[in-house]
């Protein structure tokens, strides 16, 4: 594999002049996280063996019980990012309010802020299934030289200029992309090298994979359990299979290679959803379009929501094209 496949930091440099903005920061800001991804993977594996599993003991800004390594995950990277003189602010789920970077120095140059979810998926932690990482990168709409303000974290998804994920599974991969195209990169853990292992990759039109907490299906709106019906006929090539692993990451993964569809849709007890649109639904909504698949939230483009709060959630409906065209028909007829 070593000889075949390019690098990641190779990858990384023949590329450099597609970035719209090529004076090698963004480069270097993939670098760091290739770097964070390294660490964190390394603190995954040996999860069963060192006291890294189970409850931290506190809870973050939404409620949820973080687990030990939702909060080792995002220490790491948040340490990584904030070593290098590149990113001026960090948003991220564990994290109440926004991090600002370099805020007293007037002449720190840094332009980009990141936002993540520094472990996704963290209900699999502690059974050795499948995790993630999900992250989101954007130039600062302030000027540069000045401390990051909630603006610079609030744009819409379209204006991302790099979004990828890490995920921990059967081996560690880096998918992402910088707008043109999606690169999946895999470790060789023995080296600690990531290699070009999936070139420009790409959802099938169709699939036959369905991905949805059906537990929820008595509080999900009409149109959503009629789509569900639908892919449970048996007609053509249906009924589709169905696939849920519990992390957004994994799941989107696997439909990415395969052809599907992911939702996790609003419910009557869930009313804004729960996915978090900043760093969870853009960064794979950019992914999905990069990959020739689509990204809906509700009736509207994921990458077309203008962000009101850090943490805000979204319904959440992506995948294969035709897939998510068929969800949207049957969306439109409850509206
Ligand atoms: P996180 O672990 O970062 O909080 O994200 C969990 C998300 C997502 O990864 C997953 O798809 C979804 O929650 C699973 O939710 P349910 O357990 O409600 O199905
Ligand atoms: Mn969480
Ligand atoms: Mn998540
Ligand atoms: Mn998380």
């Amino acid at each position: 594999m070593q000889q075949k496949h390019k690098t990641l930091g190779e990858f990384i440099i023949e590329n450099q002049s597609e970035f719209q903005y090529s004076s090698g920061e963004l480069s270097k800001l993939i670098n760091a996280l290739r770097l964070a991804a390294k660490v964190v993977n390394h603190e995954v594996n040996k999860a069963g063996l060192v006291d890294v599993l189970g409850a931290a003991g506190d809870t973050n800004i939404q409620g949820e019980d973080q687990q030990k390594l939702d909060v080792l995950a995002n220490e790491k990277f948040i340490q990584t990012l904030s070593n290098r003189e590149i990113v001026c602010g960090i948003a991220s789920e564990e994290e109440d309010d926004f991090i600002s970077i370099n805020s007293n120095d007037k002449n720190h140059q840094n332009k980009y802020v990141v936002l993540i979810d520094p472990l996704d998926g963290s209900s699999n932690i502690d059974v050795n299934v499948s995790v993630g990482t999900i992250f989101s990168i954007y130039r600062r709409v302030t000027p540069i030289g000045t401390p990051v303000t909630l603006e610079d974290f609030l744009q819409p998804g379209r204006d991302q200029v790099a979004a990828g994920y890490i995920v921990y599974g059967t081996s560690t991969m880096l998918v992402y992309t910088t707008g043109h195209g999606v690169n999946g990169f895999t470790l060789n853990p023995a080296i600690g090298t990531f290699y070009l292992s999936h070139p420009n990759m790409e959802f099938p039109v169709d699939g036959k994979i369905y991905s949805v907490n059906e537990g929820n299906y008595i509080h999900f709106h009409q149109g959503v359990k009629d789509y569900i019906k639908y892919c449970q006929q048996e007609e053509g090539d249906r009924p589709y299979t169905s696939r849920y692993i519990g992390s957004l990451v994994s799941d989107f993964h696997r439909n990415m290679i395969k052809g599907g569809i992911y939702m996790y849709p609003k419910s009557s007890v869930t009313e804004q959803g729960k996915l978090r649109l900043l760093y969870e639904c853009n960064p794979i909504a950019f992914l999905a379009e990069q990959a020739n698949g689509l990204a809906i939230g509700g009736r509207t483009r994921v990458l077309d929501i203008q962000p009101t709060e850090l943490h805000q959630r979204i319904p959440f409906f992506c995948g294969s094209r035709n897939m998510v065209a068929k969800l949207q028909e049957f969306l439109e007829k409850y509206h």
